[in-house]
């Protein structure tokens, strides 16, 4: 199971995007957090600055959309470019729908789930999409506590990919740090988002193979 680390700009400095992105060289994707102050209480970024993104560095996006009515907005990201598309399942009006449309325009389809959203009812969907989000926080915010108590989900999960035989990865974010990778990456994650734990280093793109080197440790 190979390993990815894809940075959140999150705790990037946005009035510098392009050298954040070129600050992390060796990073696998950059993942984009998109808030509306709806879906989560915060804002940040939207369809025109992922456009800009695109144009401005090589690393492929993956985009997280905390927002409401996905299925109106996430065709919307992947032409502006992003290679990832996340929704939340928890917002979403027709999951299937979305996620086709996803990737018939060309991008990996992904759904994330909140802490309190069980992965079990939606077992039947994995086939249409190219990654699970387990939340390890609640969304919103960089640099919270990572929550011990998302590992048995990330656990439950891995087991029904596997028992499907899907290549589908499975992605963590939230209080993902050196301290606390082996952790997911144990349980059965192989795509980690840290914000705080890259950009909050003096050396992002060593934070960046430290993460990598313990994860697979
Ligand atoms: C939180 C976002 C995360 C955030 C993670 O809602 O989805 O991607 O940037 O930040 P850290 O790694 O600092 O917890
Ligand atoms: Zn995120």
């Amino acid at each position: 199971m190979a390993v990815q680390i894809n940075p959140s700009i999150l705790s990037a400095d946005f009035a510098r995007l392009a050298d954040e992105a070129e600050a992390v060289r060796g990073a696998d994707w950059l993942h984009v957090d998109v808030m509306d102050n709806h879906f989560v209480p915060n804002l940040t970024l939207g369809v025109p600055v992922v456009e800009s993104l695109r144009k401005a560095t090589d690393i492929p996006l993956d985009c997280h959309l905390m927002i409401e009515d996905p299925d109106r907005w996430a065709p919307q990201y992947v032409e502006a470019g992003a290679g990832s598309v996340t929704f939340h399942v928890e917002a979403a009006a027709a999951p299937v729908r979305l996620a086709r449309e996803i990737r018939a325009k060309g991008a990996r389809a992904s759904m994330a789930l909140r802490p309190a959203t069980p992965i079990e009812p939606y077992e039947d969907l994995l086939p249409e999409l190219d990654m699970i989000l387990i939340m390890t926080v609640e969304p919103g915010f960089g640099g919270q506590a990572f929550l011990d108590v998302m590992l048995p989900k990330i656990r439950r999960t891995r087991k029904l990919i596997d028992r499907h035989g899907l290549q589908m990865w499975l992605q963590v974010d939230g209080g993902v740090s050196t301290a606390t990778i082996e952790r997911c990456a144990e349980a059965g994650a192989d795509v980690f988002v840290a914000g705080s734990a890259v950009y909050g280093a003096a050396d992002p793109a060593e934070a960046v193979r430290a993460l990598r080197k313990q994860a697979t440790a």
